[in-house]
């Protein structure tokens, strides 16, 4: 969708901003940019859409040269979210977000349905924010409405500038994830530059490291983050690179231990008998569906009735496909020494620490073979 071919930009100044740049972004892929500041991400993107032109080599978009391409026909194409936003304070967010369909002759009517429901994606109530002016709006939601508008003509290509850089950590969270929510309905092609590799990692389908006006390594975030391709991308990529890749690692039903269970309609000696016979002191309650109802201790079990009354709400769950760090995050903030993994309601088993550490280690070591996870025998890696 969008393909550089050995494009170089040298400033007027002699400076050479990027040098032989070759990569290629596929239809509806997220790539992040990621790198120091000064390594050449902006010029990279401001030569898709001709806010800067190449000093030489070419730029493809949907198969077509961008040189031979009206800038404003292909802006039109392309959205673009910039750190700084750039509202125009005088006008209301709806008008600010219908700001492009209106540029290219929609029906004022049609334009501002067209972004009440683009607010709409973006988390904002369009009748409560819609009236307001940009100086009513926090850091965050302006940054909303930067997507938003950059959205309204529908444009199959976005272009991202740092676009969660201006906000706290933890609107930059929410951002993030809104705009993960977000990508996965609409598709769009992306590029989007940060210099946080947290953040290339966390939204990137794939990855170009840059080092000085150059990609270093061009790959998926595990790829990346298992089996950094040169002495700079190991080192940018940092020694906490375990703890990254517990974000992009998801938990699979293999990862998962099976723990005690009992149903909710068994007879509460009978189970307490099993229990003990088993050694076990707690076990997970399941009805006959295998939906979760929660958990119970063996002690607990004495007297007569069944489970159903006995049962105690499961506080520390992941749903199975989370990243391993929601479920480490769980596990703390319950102080629980395991998490159940859920496929809907139904129970699939636990996740322990020991078993989060496995997974971890398998996911860098199929990495680093480039198999799948499931291919990987932790032993003998272990052993290794
Ligand atoms: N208009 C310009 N004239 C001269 N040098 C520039 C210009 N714009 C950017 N540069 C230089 O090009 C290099 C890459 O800049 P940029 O693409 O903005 O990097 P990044 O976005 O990764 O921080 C830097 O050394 C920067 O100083
Ligand atoms: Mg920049």
């Amino acid at each position: 969708m969008i393909r550089f071919e050995q494009v170089t930009k040298r400033y007027p100044d002699g400076t050479t901003a990027v040098d032989g740049l070759s990569f290629e972004v596929s239809e509806g892929e997220l790539v992040t940019l990621v790198g120091p500041s000064g390594c050449g991400k902006t010029t990279t993107m401001m030569m898709v859409n001709r806010l800067i032109e190449p000093t030489s080599g070419r730029i493809l978009v949907d198969g077509e040269d961008i040189a031979t391409v009206d800038p404003v026909l292909l802006r039109r194409r392309i959205g673009y979210v910039i750190q700084q936003v750039g509202l125009f304070p005088h006008r209301t967010v709806l008008d600010n977000t219908a700001t492009v369909p209106t540029l290219v002759g929609w029906k004022k009517t049609k334009a501002r349905a067209r972004a009440a429901e683009l607010l709409d994606l973006v988390g904002l109530d369009p009748k409560t924010f819609g009236p307001r002016y940009p100086d009513q709006l926090s850091g965050g939601q302006r940054q909303r409405v930067g997507v938003a508008r950059a959205l309204a003509a529908d444009p199959p290509v976005l272009l991202m500038d740092e676009p969660f850089g201006a906000v706290d950590p933890v609107v930059r969270e929410q951002l993030q994830d809104e705009f993960l929510r977000m990508q996965a309905a609409v598709r769009k092609t992306v590029l989007l530059v940060t210099h946080d590799i947290e953040e290339a990692v966390r939204l990137g389908d794939r990855i170009a490291v840059y080092g000085q006006g150059r990609i270093e390594q061009y790959d998926t975030p595990g790829a990346v983050l298992g089996t950094p391709a040169t002495p700079y991308v190991a080192e940018f990529v940092g020694a906490d690179r375990g703890l990254k890749r517990l974000s992009v690692t998801e938990i699979e039903p293999d990862d998962l231990e099976q723990p005690p269970v009992v149903r909710l309609d068994e007879p509460a000696d009978r189970a307490a008998g099993r229990l003990r016979a088993e050694g076990a002191r707690w076990a997970v309650v399941l009805d006959a569906e295998d939906d979760l109802h929660g958990w119970v201790g063996v002690e607990e079990l004495a007297g007569g009735g069944t489970v159903a009354a006995l049962v105690h709400r499961m506080k520390s769950w992941v749903p199975v496909g989370a990243p391993l760090k929601q479920a480490f995050g769980v596990m703390l903030q319950h102080d629980a020494g395991w998490v159940a993994v859920l496929d809907g309601a139904r129970f699939l088993g636990v996740l322990t620490p020991a078993k989060l550490h496995e997974a971890l280690r398998r996911s860098v070591d199929a990495d680093a073979l480039g198999v799948p996870r499931g291919q990987v025998d932790f032993d003998s890696v272990a052993d290794a």
